[in-house]
């Protein structure tokens, strides 16, 4: 251990911060490890390639089987994807290297047999830049809040799809709009599904829930809803009703079951969570006796994911000892069947009578309502605003379904969760 052999897979956005925070920080960090750290080997896809971080020329390669893992003590993997890199690690903890990662991706996926693989080799697997790039929100899950029961979890885990909702809401731009900004900007790929759909963050949560709950879920099973649909027309409503519209990834821990979902939310403008805007992003955490905090900060970008990765790489070599771990209840089924109240758009006939209709529908199914937001235009067609008070999914849908088969009812435009 003490000679702090590291290999890197990958030099991109992460690996290059990594590699500059440690050029920063040299002296601080080499201060607190006892030594230098000794970058023995850089695995990259083109070995040719210029990049913008100081490392000798001989130390990149783009064979695995280059990397001499006997004579390495810690394998940081910043490549990204499944594979290789799950292929890559499985090796280099059958070597007993130990593993520092921000794949988020591998580790929603793949991480149960990755730790499983470490424990059984003794070594340790650290994966802190995963989930909110530079923010420790996993330290803090598993070693701050060691001796509490998380109970609940709120996070704005994509900076993304945050940034395009901070711009429809102060700038009135369109989500078309918005994105290319984003793209613009370097905050969205030019294929933005991973982050629009509301992939990312499922992953993230997966990972978190994990951390905080100690149930692993398959990331399909969480509940996923992108922000494609959302609107200016919602974004302005949500204002005029005192809420703003943020992708939330939500989880809760029941008595038997832990829900889990990643949607578009109408969150109160006086929550802190929604005070978070651009690209950052925030988790908001319950424990049991703790009550509840909110860590904030830079979810992406080179220096401030590099910086947690340094972090859990000092972690290995200066205390060489695992997270302390949360819960470790396994096999709670996970689902989405919790009370909400949620916001309905809809366009309908400006005609009267046409409210107090549809208002009845909902008393039927026994939806009360909490505020209706009513607007003619003087056309022939009116949007019609709910908000409802408390009321399960499945039952609102039978509802919404039986109104939207009247022939006064246009169209259903929106419907989404609204978290107080
Ligand atoms: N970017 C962020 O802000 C951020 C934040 C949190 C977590 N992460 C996670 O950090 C990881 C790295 O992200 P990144 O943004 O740094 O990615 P990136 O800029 O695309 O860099 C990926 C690096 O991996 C190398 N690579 C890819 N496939 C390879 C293969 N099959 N064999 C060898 N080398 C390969 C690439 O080589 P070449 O350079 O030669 O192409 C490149 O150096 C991902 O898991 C990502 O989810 C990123």
């Amino acid at each position: 251990m003490k000679n702090n052999r590291i290999v890197i897979l990958g030099m991109g956005t992460v690996g290059t911060g990594f590699v500059n925070t440690y050029h920063l920080n040299q002296e601080i960090i080499e201060g607190k490890l006892g030594g230098p750290l000794n970058i023995t080997r850089v695995l990259v896809g083109k070995a040719g390639k210029r990049r913008s971080v100081d490392l000798p020329k001989d130390l990149y390669t783009e064979d695995f089987e280059a990397l001499d893992l006997e004579n390495t003590d810690l394998v940081v993997e910043l490549m990204g994807g499944v594979e290789p890199a799950f292929t890559y690690l499985k090796a280099a903890l059958k070597k007993k290297c130990h593993v520092v990662t921000a794949n988020k991706e591998l580790m929603a996926k793949k991480g149960a047999e990755l730790i499983g693989l470490a424990d059984e080799m003794g070594v340790l697997l650290r994966y802190e830049a995963s989930v909110g790039g530079g923010i420790p929100l996993i330290t803090t899950i598993n070693d701050g809040m060691a001796s509490n029961k998380v109970v609940k979890m709120m996070g704005i885990l994509n900076g993304t799809t945050n940034f395009i909702l901070t711009k429809m809401t102060r700038d009135r731009l369109s989500y078309e709009e918005a994105l290319g900004q984003a793209q613009d900007l370097g905050f969205a790929e030019a294929d933005p599904t991973a982050d629009v759909e509301g992939f990312d963050a499922a992953y993230k949560l997966a990972i978190l829930s994990k951390d905080a709950f100690g149930v692993i879920p398959d990331p399909e099973e969480i509940t996923r809803q992108g922000i494609r649909e959302i609107s200016l027309e919602d974004i302005e409503y949500g204002l005029e009703l005192g809420y703003k519209i943020k992708l939330l990834a939500l989880g809760e821990k029941k008595n038997a079951h832990v829900e889990l979902s990643v949607q578009p939310a109408l969150i109160s403008v006086d929550h802190p969570i929604a005070s978070v805007n651009q690209e950052f992003n925030a988790l908001f955490i319950e424990g049991n006796s703790l009550g509840e905090i909110m860590l904030y900060g830079k979810g992406a970008g080179g220096m401030a994911t590099g910086s947690a990765v340094m972090t859990d790489v000092m972690e290995v070599f200066i205390n060489g000892r695992k997270y302390v771990g949360s819960c470790k209840e396994k096999n709670m089924p996970v689902n989405n069947i919790g009370l909400s109240p949620y916001y309905v758009r809809m366009e309908v006939l400006d005609s009267p009578g046409v409210l107090g209709q549809i208002a009845m529908i909902f008393g039927d199914y026994g939806i009360s309502l909490d505020s209706v937001v009513q607007r003619a235009r003087g056309l022939e067609i009116a949007p019609l605003v709910f908000i409802t008070h408390d009321v399960v999914r499945d039952k609102l849908n039978r509802a919404l379904r039986e109104i939207e088969g009247k022939d006064y009812v246009v169209k259903i435009q929106s419907i989404i969760k609204v978290v107080r």
